[in-house]
């Protein structure tokens, strides 16, 4: 055998290890899992058609490139249960409902594995979505102006209004609403509720130490 086809079979073989280790070996583990039917209902639950839009949004502006959402294993860290960020790790069966799982790389702001449970509000979510500053001091987080709509007040206020003081306050006798785009975003931020125990991973073993 020359030395070129040795080459040429070394590279194979490790294109094809790669593949038998990440894709195949998953696919066997995972690839068949299914959501879990207790006495709670269906596990991970269904996402409303809302929120399914609303994962859209959250693909289109980028939210992944500066939140991740998954807890660490515990065997890795604790911080992140430390920080409040979920009661236990995540595991393969919490994104068994997602279309695209957000895992996200990077930490520039919270994990929202669990959004949803800790600002349950969808007034805070609409306001810090629209000018973070003005509700987390200092934020860094850009502004998301673009997802709300400018009106002029028809009568009474609109219900859906957002409180604004200061120098964001709309000019008077105008009010920003939520688009249906910030809605459905919104939705989605509040179904991150991965807080329910499965049989693979519950709080109790999640234990900080
Ligand atoms: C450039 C980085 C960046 C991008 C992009 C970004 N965020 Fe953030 N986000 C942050 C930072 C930093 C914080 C922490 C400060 C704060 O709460 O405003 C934060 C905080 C949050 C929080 C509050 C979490 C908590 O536990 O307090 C939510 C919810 C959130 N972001 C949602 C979003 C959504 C939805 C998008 C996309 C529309 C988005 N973020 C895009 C940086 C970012």
């Amino acid at each position: 055998m020359n030395r070129l086809s040795s080459l040429f079979l070394s590279v194979a073989f490790l294109f094809l290890s790669a593949w038998l280790g990440f894709v195949v070996y998953s696919y066997l583990e995972l690839g068949r899992m299914k959501p879990l039917e207790g006495s709670d209902g269906v596990l991970p639950p269904q996402l409303s058609g809302q929120a399914i839009l609303g994962a859209r949004v959250y693909a289109a502006n980028g939210c992944v490139t500066c939140h991740s959402q998954q807890v660490r294993q515990t065997s890795v860290t604790h911080s992140d249960i430390e920080r409040n960020w979920g009661k236990r790790p995540s595991v393969a069966r919490d994104y068994l409902r997602d279309q695209t799982a957000f895992l996200g790389m990077m930490r520039i702001g919270p994990d929202l594995s669990n959004v949803g449970v800790r600002l349950s509000n969808p007034r805070w979510h609409y306001q810090h979505l629209y000018e973070p500053a003005t509700v987390v001091a200092g934020s860094t987080m850009p502004s998301y102006r673009y997802l709300f709509r400018l009106q002029k007040i028809q009568g009474q206020p609109s219900a859906e209004a957002i409180s604004l003081v200061g120098n964001h306050a709309p000019q008077e006798g105008y009010e920003v609403v939520p688009t249906q785009e910030a809605k459905n975003l919104v939705a989605y931020l509040l179904s991150l509720q991965h807080d329910y125990t499965l049989p693979e991973v519950s709080p109790e073993n999640a234990s900080t130490h």
